[in-house]
């Protein structure tokens, strides 16, 4: 199947490609403020081993900061052509934070290839991933205002609970609960 997708742990053979998504994200979509959404903070790491490390490391409870909590990454290929066409972050458990704002999944699909379907089909194979770990009642949020968003989380059963206003980015977000 052509469009088909995958979830992979990043590893040093996409380093290219990484860089090339990050290049393509701030000429494109410079000016949206969930531009690295899902992104673990690629786009702060000049080094991309350090990250692949960072990211290793949220695996982890013993490596993460008290109040963390432990996340995996991954790149969303398109098995066709090896391209990465989104990123996706998954949070193992809610804080108060992510209980009240950020919930258990962030992600992006690259500003080149959006509104192909690629956001539905990632989110529906991040959920496949929570099944795995046994997470089975997955909190996703969005900005009231991300239009994509918000239709990408109904396609996938998303029930809006709320709402809320969120004084760190000063804006409202809608919160979704999808159960598995
Ligand atoms: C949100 C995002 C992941 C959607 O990805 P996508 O690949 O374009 O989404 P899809 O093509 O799967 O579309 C899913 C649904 O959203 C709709 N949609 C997508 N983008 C849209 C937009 N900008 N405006 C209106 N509807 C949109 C599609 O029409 C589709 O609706 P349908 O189910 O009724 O057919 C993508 O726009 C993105 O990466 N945005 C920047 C990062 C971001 O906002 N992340 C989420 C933070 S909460």
């Amino acid at each position: 199947m052509k469009e088909e997708l995958m979830l992979i742990i990043p590893n040093k053979e996409y380093m290219n490609q990484a860089k090339e998504l990050i290049k393509e994200t701030i000429e494109l979509d410079n000016d949206n403020p969930d531009k690295w959404a899902g992104f673990s903070r690629l786009n702060e790491f000049e080094n991309y081993d350090e990250w692949l490390q960072k990211i290793a490391d949220e695996l982890h409870q013993e490596k993460l900061e008290p109040g963390r909590v432990t996340a995996s990454t991954y790149f969303t290929i398109r098995k066709n052509d090896n391209r990465i066409v989104g990123i996706i972050n998954i949070r193992h458990e809610l804080n108060d934070y992510l209980l009240n704002y950020a919930g258990h999944i962030g992600y992006s699909i690259r500003p080149t290839e959006r509104r192909k379907g690629y956001g539905k089909k990632q989110l529906l194979l991040g959920l496949e991933k929570c099944l795995d770990l046994n997470i089975k009642d997955i909190l996703v949020t969005c900005r009231k205002n991300n239009i994509g968003s918000a239709k990408t989380i109904e396609s996938c059963n998303g029930k809006l609970e709320n709402i809320i206003y969120n004084p760190h980015d000063e804006d409202n977000h809608k919160r979704y609960w999808i159960k598995l």
